[in-house]
């Protein structure tokens, strides 16, 4: 998939957030080493903090599925009209699993980032 094919999969998997507090329907697609794509939505909950990310929701279908090594993350919004980064605790989650880079839909288009500029110096055990 081109990024802008992965943009289009993160905007169709934002359809089946569950947002009823914010109204912010998410979506995510994750693709690992091997190019295989998992897609995520965010999923909302009364008790507000135990809310998921888009983000977090495509990556535990990735590693889940059996994946270690994610080189893509595409996100998209398709209930906001500026662009919605991932959080702090998503980015986080992408160090863990090796992301490199990170498409992010917005209404002039979809932005890229490396991790690294999203993150620096993000935790890891050393190796
Ligand atoms: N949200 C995501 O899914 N990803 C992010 O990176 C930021 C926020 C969701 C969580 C919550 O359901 C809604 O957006 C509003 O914060």
């Amino acid at each position: 998939m081109d990024d802008r094919a992965l943009i289009a999969a993160a905007r169709e998997a934002a359809r089946h957030a569950y947002a009823p507090y914010s109204g912010f329907r998410v979506g995510a697609v994750v693709v690992d080493a091997d190019g295989k794509a998992y897609s995520g939505a965010n999923l909302e909950n009364s008790a507000y903090p135990s809310t998921v990310c888009a983000e977090a929701a495509a990556i535990a279908h990735a590693v889940s599925s059996g994946a270690r090594k994610l080189d893509t993350v595409a996100v998209a919004c398709i209930d906001a009209d500026e662009i919605g980064y991932p959080c702090g605790n998503c980015r986080q989650m992408m160090v863990e699993f090796g992301v490199d880079r990170v498409l992010v839909d917005g209404p002039d288009g979809h932005v890229e980032h490396t991790l690294e500029e999203l993150i620096p110096h993000g935790f890891k055990f050393a190796e």
